[in-house]
């Protein structure tokens, strides 16, 4: 029966106090931890002008508190198809539910941070200001929708936002501050000297690819040392990673454009010789619309100034495109400082660690699949999956820091059951759980799904994995090789198949981690979970919805997905 969905097991946690009504709340929502350190920041900054700030995270915020509060900020980002972030999905409905209270002299500001590779830049974060509006609040603060490249302009909103609250925070203080530290708020965190602005310089130890020579895929095992940062990391937490530019490329380009690479040119306030600049310093593989943009206004090419006047024809233009093929597509005369004006600051990527530090100590393991294709008659890289499997030699420098993740953590306990879905490099945060769990000599089961195309060629972690089957540590391995068979078999069929005992060790209590690519799979995956319950659970649409919503409110459901 449906029913069976509002065991105990699922409840929420008790309901915290009341805010005090001279605290400004900042409110974020981050999928990559960018939103959650503007955040940070902006809290950090408030309380350096003397004012009470409550951080929080909005999957642990009550919605029941918006009632005590007067003034929000809120941190948001932007993902995909406009979509928000995972974490700040469930409040982002609320707010635009019948549900959501009347907000009027409440006072509000919105920054949004967004990619405007994309078409739906930042719209959370007008969706947020929009929906906060309705209800009655007052926009205090002019919005900013930031890109990637976004922090002096985070940092400038920061102060002008809180020269407008602070002086009514102030007037709005009792003499007397009696702030009670609220459940769910953010402990502070582990300072690390290593962050994004100044990652540590690690060396690389191992890269393998790890499958096979006939493969359609190129994936790369990746072991770094952090040996000397003291960096920590926990499973589930994610590595940025710095790159370079393929030095042959940029040369190729400077001939093309008849620039001196030994030119200088200022980047940020600093002054450095172009071809420096663009191994090191800007994007030249991700392209994005404002690049076009700058580039045609700087260059003077017609037909380009005709393609940025149609958005939906420039978006699908730069869909196979990087910026290299633009470039040569569209060679220009035009000052080495215009070129780097014209490009945005190359951004670390991130990849999910596939290592636990109580097993692998101060390395650090990745899963990168290298992104590479044929188009225009030449081979393309992705940035630092190119960098990574083309030109990085053992032994080799690599800028990273860590990232931490409190939405992609095992359980607690180590007796509690997981269900792992991570199909391709999906694996990586799985292969951390496993050896988590390993060296916890945790006693709960473990399930891992796992697919790939062929089980010759792409069968990830292969021998470890079934080392884990042999020592019992793994309970369950269910495979799905795509192509070995005539009609296409994906880990959704798996979980189908055993349908009754993932919804057994549900009901159990086992914890639901899925871990890989967010526009198929893992939409896939959760109508498979719907199925699932329908059929073992006995439960309508309606209430199989609400089973997956009360998992991930009880953050027994996360996911890790790009
Ligand atoms: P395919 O490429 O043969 O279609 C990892 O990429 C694995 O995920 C591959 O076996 C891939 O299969 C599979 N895959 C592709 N689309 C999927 C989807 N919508 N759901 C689940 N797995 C998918």
């Amino acid at each position: 029966l449906a029913a069976s969905a509002q065991g105990g097991a699922l409840t929420a946690p008790a309901q915290a106090p009341a805010a005090d009504p001279a605290t400004l709340t900042v409110l974020y929502g981050s999928q990559t931890g960018n939103a959650k350190h503007v955040a940070a920041d902006l809290a950090e900054a408030a309380r350096a002008r003397g004012l009470e700030v409550k951080l929080i995270d909005m999957a642990d915020y009550k919605p029941t508190q918006l009632k005590s509060e007067k003034f929000i900020t809120i941190v948001v980002s932007t993902y995909g198809e406009g979509e928000p972030p995972e974490t700040a999905e469930k409040f982002y409905n609320f707010l635009g539910s019948k549900k959501a209270p009347k907000l009027d002299g409440v006072q509000v500001a919105v920054l949004g941070l967004g990619d405007s590779s994309y078409e739906f830049f930042c719209k959370t974060a007008v969706d947020f200001e929009e929906r906060l509006s309705a209800l009655g609040a007052k926009v205090a603060v002019e919005r900013a929708l930031l890109d990637v490249d976004y922090d002096d302009l985070a940092e400038a909103w920061i102060g002008g936002a809180l020269d407008v609250f602070e002086p009514e925070l102030k007037a709005a203080s009792p003499a007397v501050s009696n702030v009670v530290p609220m459940p769910g708020m953010t402990p502070a965190p582990v300072v690390s000297p290593y962050s994004k602005k100044s990652p540590f310089e690690a060396e690389v130890s191992v890269v393998q690819k790890i499958t096979g020579r006939d493969s359609t895929k190129d994936v790369r095992h990746v072991e770094i040392s952090l040996e000397g940062s003291g960096l920590t990391y926990q499973a589930g937490d994610s590595l940025g990673v710095y790159f370079h530019n393929d030095p042959a490329e940029v040369d190729a380009l400077l001939a093309l454009l008849k620039l001196d690479g030994a030119a200088e040119i200022t980047l940020g306030g600093e002054t450095k010789p172009l071809r420096t600049a663009l191994i090191e310093d800007l994007e030249l593989t991700q392209s994005y619309p404002g690049f076009v943009e700058k580039y045609a206004e700087a260059s003077k090419i017609e037909a380009l100034s005709a393609l940025v006047a149609d958005k939906a024809e420039l978006r699908a233009y730069l869909d196979a495109r990087q910026i290299y093929d633009v470039l040569r597509e569209h060679p220009a005369e035009i000052t080495p400082q215009a070129l780097a004006d014209s490009l945005r600051k190359m951004q670390p990527r991130l990849y999910s660690i596939a290592s636990s530090q109580a097993e692998v100590e101060d390395e650090v393991h990745l899963t990168v699949g290298v992104v590479t294709w044929d188009a225009f008659e030449c081979g393309h890289f992705g940035g630092c999956s190119g960098h990574l499997s083309q030109r990085v030699a053992e032994g080799d420098g690599l800028r990273v820091f860590v990232e931490s993740n409190d939405n992609f953590r095992l359980p607690a306990d180590p007796d509690t059951p997981v269900i792992m879905v991570g199909p391709g490099t999906g694996i990586a945060p799985f292969r951390a759980f496993l050896q988590e769990r390993d060296a916890q000599g945790a006693e709960g089961r473990n399930w891992l799904l796992f697919g790939n195309p062929h089980f010759t060629q792409d069968f990830l972690y292969q021998v470890e994995l079934q080392s884990y089957l042999k020592s019992g540590l793994l309970t369950k391995l269910d495979v799905a090789f795509s192509r070995d068979q005539a009609e296409k078999v994906y880990v959704q069929d798996r979980l189908r198949e055993n349908g009754a005992e993932v919804f057994r060790w549900l009901e159990e209590g086992a914890h639901l981690y899925i871990c890989g690519d967010a526009n198929r799979m893992a939409k896939d995956v959760q109508t498979t979970l719907i199925e699932v319950f329908k059929t073992h659970g006995g439960m309508d649409d309606v209430a199989a919805e609400a089973y997956l919503a009360d998992l991930r409110d009880a953050k027994r459901f996360q996911r890790d997905v790009y």
